[in-house]
């Protein structure tokens, strides 16, 4: 359905926006892509180079860049975020600058539009799974939500949902929920933006993390001895989702785009270190302090039913591709590494 029609991809030169992007631009054949990105947590060459896809820098706050939107756009994938929960510990006003005021400022020009037939939101499993270390029961869409948030950031994903419902009841905004699990594969590149004052800048996720150093033979760090869980999806079946999520979502609704399998963090090590032969042992490590949310995993069942969307590329197989594609990306990555080397020392000898 997305075929010849006009496409805002708010954060598109991130991780999973850039996957979409050439997913589009693959498979969909839009008229034209927008892409509204301010580079905070992305590089540049994440953006192809295409005649239908205009990439617009800065932030989707800016007045002027709101109003240069065009009025007859079809369809918003909303995915721009301050990545991720501990640079919004460590910066909470920045958060809020760039993941809570950009949904109240996006969906308020949206409202206005007269042509739009869906606007995605990028919403977090996390920031509605049960925080358990017990046994994990599957998070459905309709699980009661805590008011109790680990980080600004999970407060910032689920007012974004909240500011969407809200234009959605009083403007009709198609607004779609589209939650994600842990997402992993290609294109997400270690240290791409600015600095955001921790570590993690660097080290975004766990799986690229884990992927990088055991390329390097070096100790995959386990907080909590790698008892956690999660759900592992890979970035080219999450974009699929959030095409359906345009195609046939439910305005209003809220769809989970998991894998629904649940993985310990030791065997997500343990199945790295195999498939890059890595010879170094796992380093077991206290629980993280601000982290309470041991075990999780998602439902698959709404969207497998309302959307016709599962997940296809299992882990294993995800993670092989994710592995070549670091290897053949090793410069571009070790290039945005390396410019925090004053931040974080030990990124300097990559
Ligand atoms: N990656 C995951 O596992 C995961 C899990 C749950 C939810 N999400 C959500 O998915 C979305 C995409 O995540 P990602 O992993 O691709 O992260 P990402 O950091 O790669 O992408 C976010 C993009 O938003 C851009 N951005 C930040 N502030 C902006 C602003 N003010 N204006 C315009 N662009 C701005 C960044 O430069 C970046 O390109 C985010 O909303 C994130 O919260 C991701």
């Amino acid at each position: 359905m997305l075929e010849n029609s006009k496409v805002l991809i708010v954060g598109g030169a991130g991780f999973v926006g850039s996957n979409l992007v050439h997913r589009l631009l693959n498979i969909c054949d839009p008229e034209k892509i927008w892409i509204v990105d301010n580079l905070l947590s992305a590089d540049i060459s994440n953006v192809p180079i295409d005649p239908k896809v205009e990439f617009i820098f800065g932030s989707i706050t800016s007045e002027k860049i709101l109003k240069k939107l065009p009025k007859d756009l079809e369809y918003v994938f909303h995915l721009s975020c301050f990545h991720g929960n501990q640079s919004s510990i460590a910066d909470p006003y920045l958060d809020h600058e760039n993941n809570t005021l950009t949904s109240l400022k996006l969906f308020e020009t949206l409202k206005d539009f007269k042509h739009l037939k869906k606007v995605v939101y990028a919403a977090a499993g996390c920031a509605v799974a049960e925080k358990t270390f017990g046994e994990a029961a599957a998070t459905s869409e309709d699980a009661p939500v805590s008011l109790f948030h680990d980080s600004p950031y999970s407060i910032s994903k689920l007012i974004g949902e909240m500011y969407g419902n809200y234009y959605f009841q009083r403007y009709d905004l198609p607004f779609v929920k589209a939650r994600f699990q842990n997402i992993y594969g290609p294109r997400e590149i270690l240290g791409a933006g600015d600095w955001r004052g921790t570590a993690h800048t660097v080290w975004r996720n766990v799986t690229p993390t884990f992927i990088w150093k055991a390329l390097h033979h070096e100790a995959l760090p386990l907080d909590n001895g790698g008892n956690a869980s999660r759900d592992f999806i890979f970035v080219e079946d999450l974009v699929r989702g959030l095409i359906a999520c345009a195609d046939n979502g439910n305005p209003g609704e809220a769809y989970n785009l998991a894998s629904g399998v649940e993985t310990t963090i030791l065997d997500l090590a343990k199945m790295i270190n195999k498939l890059t032969h890595n010879p170094t042992p796992i380093d077991l490590k206290p629980a993280r302090d601000w982290d309470r949310s041991g075990k999780r995993f998602g439902s698959t069942e709404k969207s497998k039913e309302k959307i016709g969307f599962e997940a296809e590329v299992d882990l294993y197989e995800g993670l092989k591709l994710t592995i070549d594609w670091t290897i053949k990306n090793k410069d571009l990555i070790a290039c945005n590494m390396r410019k925090f080397q004053i931040f974080v020392p030990e990124v300097g000898k990559y």
